[in-house]
């Protein structure tokens, strides 16, 4: 991308001028060849919801069908690692008898596949869209030095209470972080809860959905239960960069992935969900669980369940925890009660027990 300027880049998704140049950079047709042959080649059995290709959102997005396979070595991160990898951060106990927890996130530039054969220009912190899960617990000092190695000046700001200068926006404090330049964030883990982190540099819009973003998690100073904790960042990508709505959706980035490999988890056992709506251009996003119903602890602020639910939406920026069990063995969808999202990708089973081991949600997964 050396050649194409950040203001080109940046104008294209709103000016004529550069849009050409982009539709070179971005795929947006053609695709659906290669995935049909990978389908055609795939083993039997039902695959539930693979009604067939699915075009994004009737806008020039690409064509892409559930159950090929997306190249998570090229990405260099993995949809069902990531649900269960919480970044501690290093710590050590300063002399006034508090911890202190540190991390280095690195923002860069890197072409990602967010669903079968549909590459995505993303940016990232740290190689992997979301952004690593920061967890901490609530009362520790927190250090995060950002360097940023990407082509385009970027930020961390961070949800939570901290002072105006550690706010990451433009302005304040070290403000915007030119390409090569760092600066160190650092502020007191609290309130407790479920959180986020993302870029503030302008086009905001821009900078969040091409996917600067992660959640940033504040355990409460007595902990809660024991559970089989997982992370959702429910997310998506503009592939046509028309900043009106997106053409792919999903948990974790890849569309289709958790239909595709379904999300392990054990019969009448406590799972925790830490559910972040990162999604740009689209409102409103959901969650829906088939077959179960949920605790709702909305932001994870309080330890008391608001609700007791089988579906929840989120605006941008809104996160919640749910706590659920599954009495009984079998395959469990979830997904966006939105059904344009669901088609597009953003749709997964749990599996629990070995109760789903005959299905096949995903053609191409076995
Ligand atoms: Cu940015
Ligand atoms: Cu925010």
């Amino acid at each position: 991308m050396g050649k194409i300027s950040r203001r080109a880049l940046l104008l294209g998704g709103t000016a004529g001028a550069a849009a050409p140049i982009l539709h070179q950079l971005i795929p947006h047709r053609g695709v659906h060849e290669a995935i049909e042959g990978a389908n055609a080649a795939a083993p039997g059995g039902p695959a539930h919801g693979a009604a067939g290709a699915v075009q994004g959102g009737g806008n020039a997005g690409p064509t892409f069908r559930q159950g090929a396979p997306v190249d998570h070595a090229a990405n260099r991160f993995h949809p069902t690692e990531m649900l269960r990898d919480f970044d501690w951060g290093k710590t050590r106990r300063l002399a006034s008898g508090r911890v202190l927890r540190e991390w280095t996130l690195i923002a860069g530039d890197q072409e990602i596949e967010v669903a079968p054969g549909v590459k995505y220009p993303a940016w990232t912190y740290n190689g992997r869209v979301p952004g690593p899960t920061l967890r901490c617990r609530e009362g520790e000092l927190l250090r995060v030095r950002f360097v940023n190695g990407s082509e385009h000046p970027h930020t961390i700001h961070f949800h939570g209470l901290h002072p105006a200068e550690m706010d990451g926006v433009p302005g304040l404090g070290d403000g915007l972080i030119q390409m090569g330049g760092e600066t160190t964030y650092e502020f007191s883990a609290e309130p407790f809860g479920l959180h986020l982190y993302h870029c503030h540099a302008g086009p905001l819009a821009e900078h969040i959905a091409r996917g600067l973003y992660g959640a940033f998690i504040v355990d409460p100073k007595r902990g809660r239960p024991d559970a089989d904790e997982l992370l959702m960042v429910m997310n998506g990508f503009n592939t046509n960069f028309d900043a009106e709505g997106n053409q792919v959706y999903a948990v974790n980035t890849v569309a289709f992935h958790y239909a595709n490999e379904p999300i392990a988890v054990e019969r009448d056992t406590p799972v925790r969900i830490y559910l972040v709506n990162a999604l740009e251009f689209d409102p409103i996003n959901s969650f829906h669980i088939h077959g179960n119903f949920f605790h709702h602890f909305p932001t994870g602020t309080s330890l008391e369940p608001t609700e007791f639910t089988d579906t929840i939406m989120q605006g941008q920026a809104q996160r919640a925890i749910l706590e659920l069990r599954f009495p009984f063995d079998g395959d469990y969808m979830f997904h966006a009660h939105k059904t344009e999202f669901a088609e597009l990708g953003w749709m997964g089973f749990f599996r629990v027990g070995n109760g789903g081991a005959t299905a096949n949600h995903g053609s191409g997964g076995a």
